[in-house]
This record gives C-alpha cells, structure tokens and sequence, in this order.
C-alpha cells in the first residue's frame, strides 16, 4: 500500500548538505501498525512526512496505493493527502482561538454543516472530551488536547494515520488512552505509521523499523 523506493533527502543548509534520509526501501502493507523507532535526529520526521505527500524527497519514489506522490500536481498531491491521511503530532498543533468541536472539524476543510458537526461531537463523546466540546485548547489538559487531535485526525475517514512521537508530551495513563484510540484505528482496518524514540508503542506494532543515521537498521518482526 505504501512503497519507498531508494528515498533520499538532503537539506541544504549554509553549513553544506544535511542527509536526513539515506537510501530508504520499504514496503507498508495495508492494514499494518508500524513503529518507526529510533533516537532523535536519526530521520523519523522526514521519513513521515514523505509518505505524508509533505516533503518532497531529494531523489526516490514516494507511492501510496499506487500514486507515485511526488509526481502529482500540487492539487492532487494535497487532496489526496486530505482524503486518505490524518495526523497525530507531539505538539499536538491544535488551534489556539478555536475550541475543541471547531479543532475537530478543521479536519472537514469547508464550512461544517449539520451532519459533520454531529460526527464532530460523536467523536469528541467516544474520546471521552464530553463536557469540553466549547474548552479552548489552553483549558485542556496535554492528554486532553492530544485526544482532540487524534479525533481531529479521524475525522475524515483517513486510511493512514501518521503519528510522530504522539504520546511524546503525555503521561503514563494519557499515553496508554492515545495509543488504545490508534491501535481501536488499527483494529477497524486502517494503516497506522508512528514514530517514537520510546517503546510503549512497540507492544501494538505489527513491526518495529528501527531507523538509525537515516537508515533502516533493521526490522524486527513482532513476537508471536
Ligand atoms: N529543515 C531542516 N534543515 C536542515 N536539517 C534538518 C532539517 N530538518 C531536519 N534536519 C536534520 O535532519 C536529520 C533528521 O531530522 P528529523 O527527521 O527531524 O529526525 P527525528 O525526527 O528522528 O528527530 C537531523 O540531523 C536534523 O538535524
Ligand atoms: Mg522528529
């Protein structure tokens, strides 16, 4: 479903090329629960956010479901993301002036109509936010913010759920509730990519990528 060919990315800096991205090959099959691991700086961001049709890599080929990314106009490349791929951040990137019903439906893009404001609160109530619907992100708790983006990120239906370091900023407790609503995700059928440089995640993967230097050191498959 998902499929890196010899992905590379540099940046350009003043003080010469940055490799973030050494040669990356791997293929995601549908339905997977990946956990991309590794210490900070090793590449996990840049890795996700290739596949997230948001950085486009240096050389290589980006493709999900057949869609060679990067090679799509600028149009198709952001629709595609918006139809098919949610996000989860460790700063969670939720709107500061906006409450946490108008958070979640910044994921359906237009203006809410009915229907989506009721799917809005739904999925506010099944993440347990029920009573904060009208809070503004400063009146929430980091657990109670990063479940308003993981709705925020479902909204839309995605396929794929990206997640970088989601649980980074969290406690034990809120860190175990975020990964149960991802791994709920996993279990209806969707695609699940989420970086880490800590291992609770590891025990819902399917597989751990452990990335190192900007390349894939191994993957170690799941214990029965
Ligand atoms: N915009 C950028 N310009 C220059 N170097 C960058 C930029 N973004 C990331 N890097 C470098 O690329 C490498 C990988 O970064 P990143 O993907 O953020 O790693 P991680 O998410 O694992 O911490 C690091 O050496 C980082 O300093
Ligand atoms: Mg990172």
């Amino acid at each position: 479903m998902i499929c890196l060919e010899n992905v590379v990315k540099k940046y350009r800096t003043r003080r010469g090329d940055v490799k973030a991205l050494n040669d990356i090959n791997l293929r995601i099959e549908k339905g997977e629960f990946i956990v991309i691991c590794g210490p900070s700086g090793c590449g996990k961001t840049t890795l996700l956010m290739t596949i997230a049709a948001m950085l486009r890599p240096t050389s290589g080929i980006v493709a999900v479901e057949h869609n060679n990314l990067y090679a799509m106009s600028v149009q198709a490349r952001a629709k595609f993301r918006a139809e098919n791929i949610g996000f989860v951040f460790q700063m969670f990137h939720l709107v500061p002036y906006l409450n946490v019903v108008d958070n979640v439906l910044l994921a359906s893009g237009t203006v809410a109509n009915k229907g989506e404001k009721a799917k809005a609160l739904e999925l506010i109530e099944r993440f347990g936010l029920a009573g904060r619907d009208y809070h503004k992100p400063a009146e929430l708790s980091a657990g109670e913010k990063q479940r308003t983006a993981t709705a925020r990120a479902l909204f839309n239906n995605p396929k794929i759920i990206l997640a970088d370091e989601p649980t980074g900023n969290l406690d034990d407790d809120n860190t175990t509730s975020v990964l149960g609503y991802l791994s709920e995700f996993h279990k209806g059928g969707g695609t699940i990519i989420l970086a880490t440089h800590g291992v609770q995640a590891q025990q819902y993967a399917d597989r751990v990528i452990h990335l190192r230097g900007g390349s894939i050191a191994n993957k170690i498959a799941k214990e029965p």
